[in-house]
């Protein structure tokens, strides 16, 4: 069947869409909770010693531009995309930081990569994995591309772990369920990664878990909820005014003080033997 999640098709989506993407990617980046998530697997790759890195599903760049600023950092970081609207606004994120010369940015599908084996000493994958259909297909392009003893970084939700909180809980859940079937096509994958990455040959390093959790006031869930009701009703999972009500609900839940968000959060840090 071919999925509905927007993030998975980001080359078929239109302009209005994709701008609200980039506005998305940016914000959720910038967020301390996500940046500190990011770091923390970044570190343990030790990825200020690798040379040459790629960023599969790189959207905005995001990653590849954070990889790029580290102080200690002095090698080269590749983006690849789908989508050539999001590989624009990467390459132009990066003239504007200052870094362009350390990053580069591609169309292309991680699936099916054009790189030669070994070429890369880290490949990062930063939400990336929940939104492709073949998810096993990634891994192994990853671990292809990788040198041997070259690290993974793997970074996504468990967004089978996403609710909110509402007064009435059954249909909260059926909300949460809504949600999850429109913007996510793997919903279960990082409880499935420990398997994905052994079936392409590659060790397991370390792992770290987070709740991304807020209680009494949205912050981060906030922007995503705007995010997602945007997206929702181009999936025909929800209507637009069903969409807007859930949405309406959960920022009102914020401006009494009594709003609950929550999701798991997974990283995976894997070697090429
Ligand atoms: C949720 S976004 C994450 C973007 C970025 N890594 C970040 O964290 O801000 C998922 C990204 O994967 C891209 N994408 C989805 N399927 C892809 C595929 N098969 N090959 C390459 N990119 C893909 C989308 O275009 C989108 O930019």
């Amino acid at each position: 069947m071919t999925s509905i999640d927007p993030f998975g098709r980001t080359d078929k989506l239109d302009e209005a869409m994709l701008e609200a993407l980039v506005v998305r990617f940016e914000a959720r980046g910038k967020h301390p909770l996500f940046a500190g998530m990011l770091r923390e697997y970044l570190d343990a790759m030790h990825i200020d010693s690798a040379g040459t890195i790629l960023d599969m599903g790189c959207g905005t760049g995001l990653v590849a531009r954070a990889i790029a600023s580290r102080p200690e950092f002095s090698g080269r970081v590749i983006g690849i995309d789908i989508s050539s609207h999001l590989v624009t606004a990467a390459e132009r994120l990066a003239h504007e930081e200052g870094i362009a010369e350390r990053v580069e940015f591609r169309i292309g599908d991680t699936r099916t990569l054009e790189d030669a084996d070994a070429t890369f000493d880290a490949v990062v994958a930063h939400t990336l994995l929940s939104h492709v259909e073949e998810p096993l297909s990634v891994v192994t392009e990853a671990a292809r591309v990788l040198r041997p003893g070259g690290m993974l970084g793997i970074f996504d939700g468990d967004y089978a772990s996403l609710t909110f909180g509402h007064q009435d809980p059954d249909k909260g859940k059926a909300y949460d369920e809504a949600l999850i079937s429109a913007v996510v096509t793997n919903p279960h994958v990082m409880r499935q990664m420990p398997r994905l990455l052994s079936q392409a040959g590659l060790t397991l390093v370390t792992s770290f878990a987070h709740v991304l959790s807020e209680v009494g006031t949205a912050d981060f869930w906030s922007s995503a909820i705007e995010a997602y009701r945007r997206l929702i009703p181009k999936t025909g999972v929800m209507t637009k005014e069903e969409t807007d009500v859930w949405a309406e609900g959960l920022h009102s839940d914020s401006q009494k003080g009594v709003f609950f968000g929550s999701s798991n959060y997974y990283s995976y840090v894997a070697r090429r033997p």
